[in-house]
């Protein structure tokens, strides 16, 4: 571009100096020229008039005819010029470029065309090459009309050397003038070429620069030319440019940061549902859309999801504006859709926010099992001190024995029923988090020596032994010393209660490279089979029911245990095989 510029102010300074020289050359042919030739022949005609006079005025006193051809002579001399005089029958009479006598020697002259012209008009002229070579010769003819040669013609010829030198200098001059005024031009372009484009240079990169993005450059330009102006009037578009595209960028990553922070996946799509944005937690909803490639839209068919598909396109055929429904997607999560119609830069779009609704689901269901759980339990020992107080009324005077049992039925129900109390209230104050752990260095081996004193009657009465066996390295733990104790009591007395006579129930424990404390406590049991391993540490869930309330179990021990160890910032969980016996294993922090 640079370059072009330069080629046309060049190209414009030559054709303004061929148009001049070219001007010069057709003046100098046909104007100079032409007025030098006219200029001449007046010269030649005066001369030959003032010849002609002299020669008629001179031959009248003395006719001799050698007489003319030293006039001739002398006038040839002072004019400069050849004299020729024929007779009115065409004889050359004198000639002042022949010597003297030599004149009257040679052919008729009357057919010169000059001559013939002269007699014709009274005057005649032509332009001749010279018979002896010396160029082109003026002929300028006058007839005598006078004196004794009255008929004659006198004709006077002149080199025309002089005047093409004198073009020929000119032509000479007018093309060293050219020349020179050819290198001037393009010396000059080359000059203003350079002026111009050191401006042009400075805008040309910033203009470049600006259009990679780069905004924070500045020409900052000293001329005080239309350059200079031009520079400083980039220099404040870029620093406008700049600002705007600042406070966009802000703009934009205030949205960004607000989609991403968003725990609702959103989507936005375009009026043929191709996907245009989406967010980070869509992405988690729906692993299958890819990244987005140079910005094109993504097709709606990555949604792995027909319920989804369905929704884009049922609002896209329809005119409503809003839609709400709800849709389940892999693995086992339901989300709630809600789409809206939004007008963007005259395209109808939609945005799709995904709201997921697993967990209260999840939580409604629990709740409702949990009331029904509670009632069923409540149920069976109130039914059965009902029914034994029922009977008490009437058995109460007449048969004290029967008394006495119904009174230890109403008793041991009541007990019961007090347990099971006693563990929801338990279960509730965990859940709820009032009643925060408060973690202590604590030894394992001092709770487990608490923990055989409590269970010494059931562990006798089952005939099963329970021992500890925990190493100096993982005795020290950082735990709520009642909730260690308390979750080392129900895994130890799940462990006696689920294991038949003679077997041995062991809580060892080690120290892990993570810092942590694993304990596990395995029994010789029954074991539980894998269909349950995954729900038995919810609430009430209990793999045989008649067998656990056989035991005075409320299945509530497990979920407790879970709660206590995962509010102490440990896991729990549970390897078991059918006939196989037990073995659970909670992690404890160190100190
Ligand atoms: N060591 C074990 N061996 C076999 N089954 C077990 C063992 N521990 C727990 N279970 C099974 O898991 C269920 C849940 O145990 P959990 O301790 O929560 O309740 P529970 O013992 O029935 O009642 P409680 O609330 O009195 O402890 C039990 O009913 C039992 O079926
Ligand atoms: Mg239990």
């Amino acid at each position: 571009m640079r370059r072009s510029f330069y080629k046309k102010l060049t190209a414009s300074y030559l054709v303004v100096i061929t148009v001049v020289f070219a001007a010069g050359m057709i003046y100098l042919h046909f104007g100079l020229s032409a007025q030098l030739m006219e200029q001449a022949e007046e010269n030649l005609s005066r001369n030959a008039r003032l010849a002609r006079r002299q020669l008629v005025s001179s031959t009248s006193e003395n006719p001799q005819s050698h007489r003319m051809d030293v006039l001739a002579d002398e006038i040839g001399r002072a004019l400069g010029v050849r004299v020729t005089v024929i007779s009115a029958s065409g004889r050359l009479l004198a000639d002042s470029s022949l010597a003297p006598g030599a004149s009257e020697k040679g052919e008729s002259r009357a057919d010169w065309p000059e001559v013939i012209e002269a007699r014709k008009k009274g005057i005649g002229s032509s332009v001749r090459e010279s018979l002896r070579g010396d160029g082109d010769l003026l002929y300028l003819a006058l007839p005598i009309n006078a004196g004794p040669f009255s008929g004659g013609v006198i004709r006077l010829a002149m080199s025309l050397r002089e005047i093409e030198e004198t073009i020929g200098k000119m032509r000479g001059l007018l093309l060293v003038a050219g020349a020179f005024a050819f290198l001037l031009a393009i010396a000059m372009s080359f000059g203003a070429g350079v002026i111009v484009r050191r401006g042009f240079d400075e805008i040309y990169d910033a203009v470049e620069k600006i259009a990679r993005g780069d905004f924070s450059y500045r020409i900052a330009s000293r001329r005080q030319d239309e350059l200079g102006e031009l520079a400083r009037t980039m220099d404040r578009l870029a620093s406008e440019v700049e600002a705007h595209l600042d406070e966009l960028r802000n703009e934009r990553d205030r949205l960004e940061a607000i989609l991403e922070g968003m725990a609702e996946g959103v989507m936005v799509t375009n009026a043929s549902g191709d996907i245009l944005l989406m967010n980070s937690a869509l992405r988690e909803f729906f692993p299958s859309l890819p990244e987005f490639e140079d910005g094109a839209p993504i097709p709606l068919e990555t949604v792995r999801s027909t319920e989804v598909q369905e929704a884009v396109r049922d609002m896209l055929s329809r005119s409503a504006t809003r839609m709400e429904r709800e849709v389940e997607v892999l693995p086992a999560r339901t989300l709630t859709l809600h789409a809206k119609r939004a007008r963007a830069e005259g395209e109808s779009n939609l945005v799709l926010v995904f709201h997921d609704v697993s967990e209260v689901k999840r939580l409604a269901g629990i709740r409702r099992e949990f009331t029904a759980n509670v009632s069923h339990e409540l149920r069976t020992p109130l039914t059965a001190i009902q029914w034994a107080a029922q009977t008490l009324e009437v058995t109460a005077q007449s048969d004290p024995e029967a008394t006495r049992r119904f009174a230890s039925t109403i008793n041991r129900h009541a007990r019961r029923l007090s347990a099971l109390v006693e563990d929801l209230l338990e279960l509730g104050r965990i859940e709820s988090k009032d009643e925060h752990v408060r973690p202590e260095e604590v030894s394992i081996r001092n709770a487990m020596d608490s923990v055989a004193h409590t269970l010494a009657p059931v562990v006798e009465k089952r005939g099963v032994h329970l021992h500890a066996e925990i190493p100096e390295e993982a005795d020290h733990v950082r735990a709520d010393p009642a909730a260690l104790e308390r979750i080392l009591i129900n895994l130890a007395e799940n462990g006696v209660n689920y294991s038949s006579e003679g077997s041995e129930i062991t809580v060892s424990g080690h120290l892990r490279e993570d810092g942590f404390v694993e304990v596990s406590v395995a029994d010789q049991g029954e074991g539980i089979p894998p269909e349950h391993l995954s729900r038995i540490f919810e609430r009430f869930y209990r793999v045989d029911s008649a067998r656990s309330r056989e035991n005075g179990g409320t299945g509530l021990g497990l979920s407790i245990v879970k709660h206590l160890v995962q509010e102490m910032g440990g896991d729990v969980w549970v390897d078991s095989a059918p006939g196989r016996g037990s073995t659970f294993r909670f992690t404890v922090p160190t100190p």
